[in-house]
Order: structure tokens, then C-alpha cells, then sequence
């Protein structure tokens, strides 16, 4: 039985309480976190995983459990890696470390992560719940022969759009590390190389060539909408993201220098009923599809009715709606890949070993995060083959982290 320890108690912390319901050989041992460890600890403790304890430090946490995940907000992870580093130092004995993605905001915190890790000889876990989507895992499992005798995929679009995030800290670039791209785009991008990885090839097999993106702010710079941004804290006149972004990066498989293209769009203006999560891959022949928002389940609330909605995202995540036709997704901790990367992350750390993807694999999602933007800033298709390019990606803090987005997003 592995003891787990959440190091944040907030939206991602109880999506991941509800899909260790369904994991087996797992406690949740502790929580630690500024807000809402209480009421997480209380829940688990009601959900039957565990006697799960509330720590003031992530030090005397990590003294008490085997695995610690990093699910706090981004500008927090880097700070948050140092104190469990701290703890492993001072007698620690930890099995694993998992990270939420994004494992960092820009590369050089990518590399103090994934550089910590390494020191420490923790196996880890960096959570990119879509490569663990059961759609996409059957269909790839599925293909697999057919992909041997055709050749592999050449062209994967993938798509993760919603109505905005839940909470300010994601809205400030220089907090969240950018707009949707950095916080959507990782794992649209993940999953599109993925969906172009040979199957049983890793996840980090294939080799970006190039990159083109563009991002826009849409809609939050617009009026009622900016307004509502700055009733929040976030003032998008001063320092905006982009609620918008389309990149397409292209790749080499090493071994036989075949081409492939993948299309990642995100956006935060998705006014529809939820979360969508668009996945279309393309092979030789064959093909497959994944919507998140297809679903044999449905209700109907009328107006009459609408005002005895208790909350309408436990029927699915950014639900926009309290009536009318409304989709119902009754398990999205499977239907995400929650569930999946929990099974493998803790098989791998109990036979010593980091899950499928590892912090080195976090790096290079943000290296790809951080072309998308450079590509975007410069107006041009970035090559990711030339070493100087590789090279200015290594200290590079995109315009609109660093908050000074608006000459690139407003244009002034
Ligand atoms: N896989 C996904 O689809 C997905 C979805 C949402 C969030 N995330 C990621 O999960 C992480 C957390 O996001 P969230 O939506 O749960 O945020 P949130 O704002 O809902 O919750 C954050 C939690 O962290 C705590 N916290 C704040 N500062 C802290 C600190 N210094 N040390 C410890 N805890 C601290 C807060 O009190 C709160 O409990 C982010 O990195 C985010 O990108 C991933």
C-alpha cells in the first residue's frame, strides 16, 4: 500500500481524490496546502483511502508518505520541488515525486526540476493525464497492427478548448507562465506527438523539426469581458495573454526520417456546454477520432427547473450551463486519463522505476511550450534542428509571461 502525499488541495487535487477511488494499493496519507486541505483530507477520509492527515509542512509530510505530487499552481512548483528536496536530503525515503503539468513555466525551471530529480534518485511522474486517455489508448492498441503494415500516423490534431479557466492565478501570464497555450497547449501538444509516436516507440521518440504558431486574444480583450477579468484581479489591458493558439509542429521519426504533422489548438473562449478535448489522427488508410463531449448520457433541466441545479460542473468539468440540454459525463476521472496515470505511475514506483512519462519528458513539453511562443513572437517557422535556435530556447521567458504581451497581443 503506497502512501500518497498531495502537496495542494485546490480543483486538480480533488480530480485526482476521486480517481484514486477507482486505484488500487493506494492511500492518500496527507495533504498539505495554504486552502482546502481540510475538506480534502475530510473527504478522502469519507471515500474510505485512508486516515488522511492535513500537514502544516511539506517537509514533515514528506516524512510520512511514500509518493508526493506536486498539484499546486505553477509559480509554486520550482519552490515547492526545493522543500521536497530538502526533506529527501534530511532522511526522506520517498518512492516517487509526480508533478501536474505544466512541470514549469520556461525552461531554465524545467531544468532545475527535472535536474533536482535526477540528483535526488526519486522516480517521477509528470502528469499528462491525455496520454493516458482510455480513447486513445484503445484505438492506438487497436491500430497497432495496422500501423505496421501501413506506416505509422502522419497527421494528428488535437484540441482541449473551454470557457476559461477557474481560477485568477491561471489569467496572470507572469503567474501561469503564458495564456492557454502554455496551460492547454502542453497537453494538446503532448498528446499530438503522441498520436504520431509509433507504437512502441516512448513518448519522447520522435524529433521536432519545425514549428509555426499562431495566438491571439480573442475574446477576454474585449468589453464586457475584460471587465470581468479585472473584477478577478487581472487586468488584460495591462498584461494580457493569448486565449487563443493554434501551433503546428512537424517531426521525424529517427529511424526512417518519415515526416509528420501535428495540430494543436487551444482557447479559452470555447462558450459551449463544457470542456472539449478533439483528438483526429490520420494514418495511411485508417484513421481515429476522439470527442470528450460524446456522450451516451444527457440531461434536460427546463427553465422551471434550472433553479434546483446544485452545481453543474459535477456533471462535467466548465460546465457553462444550468439548462436546457445538458451534457453528462458520469466517470471523466477515467475518461481524462486520471485514472490511468495514477495505475502507472504507482506501478513504476513500486518496482523502483519513474511512470511512462518522467520530468525529462515534462522538459521536453515545455521546450516544444516555449518554440510554440518564440515561433509566435518572431512572426516565423522556428527550426528546431538548428542548435543556436535550441540553444536561445534555453534561458527564453516568452514577451507575454514576463507580462509584456501587449505590444505582440494588443498591438500597442
Ligand atoms: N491535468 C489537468 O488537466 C489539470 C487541470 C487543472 C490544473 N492542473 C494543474 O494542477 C496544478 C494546480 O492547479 P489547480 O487547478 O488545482 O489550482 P487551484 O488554484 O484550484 O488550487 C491550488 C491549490 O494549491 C494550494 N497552494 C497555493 N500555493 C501553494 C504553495 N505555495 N504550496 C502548496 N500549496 C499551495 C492552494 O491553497 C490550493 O489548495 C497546476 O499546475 C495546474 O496547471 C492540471
Amino acid at each position: 500500500m503506497l502512501k500518497i502525499g498531495m502537496i495542494g488541495a485546490g480543483f486538480v487535487a480533488g480530480f485526482h481524490e476521486r480517481a484514486l477511488c477507482s486505484v488500487r494499493g493506494a492511500e492518500l496519507a496527507g495533504v498539505c496546502a495554504p486552502e482546502g486541505a481540510e475538506a480534502l483530507a475530510k473527504r478522502a477520509r469519507e471515500d474510505g483511502l485512508g486516515d488522511t492527515q492535513v500537514y502544516e509542512n511539506i517537509a514533515e509530510m514528506c516524512e510520512a508518505v511514500d509518493v508526493v505530487c506536486i498539484f499546486a499552481p505553477n509559480p509554486f512548483h520550482v519552490e515547492i520541488m526545493r522543500h521536497i528536496a530538502k526533506a529527501v536530503e534530511g532522511g526522506a525515503k520517498l518512492k516517487g515525486i509526480i508533478c501536474e503539468k505544466p512541470l514549469a513555466r520556461n525552461l531554465q525551471e524545467a531544468d532545475i526540476m527535472a535536474r533536482m530529480a535526477k540528483a535526488l534518485r526519486v522516480p517521477t511522474a509528470y502528469f499528462e493525464n491525455q496520454l493516458h486517455m482510455p480513447s486513445v489508448v484503445q484505438a492506438r492498441n487497436q491500430l497497432s497492427a495496422v500501423e505496421k503494415s501501413m506506416g505509422a500516423v502522419h497527421l494528428a490534431r488535437s484540441a482541449e478548448e473551454h470557457g476559461g479557466p477557474h481560477e485568477p492565478w491561471f489569467w496572470d501570464p507572469t503567474r501561469q507562465g503564458g495564456g492557454v497555450c502554455c496551460d492547454m497547449g502542453c497537453h494538446s501538444i503532448a498528446v499530438g506527438m503522441y498520436m504520431l509516436t509509433p507504437s512502441g516507440r516512448t513518448p519522447d521518440y520522435l524529433t521536432p523539426v519545425s514549428v509555426t504558431a499562431n495566438m491571439a486574444l480573442l475574446k477576454w480583450g474585449k468589453q464586457p469581458w475584460i471587465d470581468r477579468l479585472k473584477e478577478r484581479g487581472v487586468d488584460y489591458t495591462v498584461a494580457p495573454a493569448e486565449d487563443y493558439s493554434n501551433v503546428t509542429f512537424e517531426f521525424k521519426d529517427p529511424e526512417t526520417g518519415v515526416c509528420s504533422v501535428a495540430q494543436a489548438t487551444n482557447s479559452w473562449m470555447y462558450d459551449a456546454p463544457g470542456l472539449r478535448l478533439l483528438m483526429e489522427a490520420f494514418g495511411p488508410g485508417y484513421s481515429y477520432t476522439v470527442n470528450s463531449l460524446e456522450s451516451p448520457a444527457g440531461l434536460f433541466i427546463s427553465d422551471a427547473a434550472a433553479t434546483a441545479v446544485a452545481d453543474s460542473e459535477l456533471a462535467l468539468e466548465k460546465a457553462q450551463a444550468t439548462r436546457g440540454a445538458l451534457v453528462l459525463q458520469p466517470n471523466e476521472a477515467d475518461l481524462y486519463g486520471y485514472i490511468a496515470e495514477w495505475r502507472d505511475a504507482l506501478s513504476a514506483f513500486e518496482q523502483g522505476k519513474s511512470g511512462l512519462l518522467n520530468f525529462q519528458y515534462g522538459r521536453k513539453i515545455t521546450m516544444l511550450v516555449m518554440a510554440a511562443y518564440m515561433a509566435h513572437e518572431k512572426k516565423t517557422t522556428l527550426d528546431l534542428t538548428n542548435s543556436a535556435v535550441l540553444q536561445a530556447l534555453e534561458d527564453y521567458v516568452p514577451m507575454i509571461q514576463q507580462g509584456k504581451g501587449a505590444k505582440i497581443l494588443l498591438g500597442a
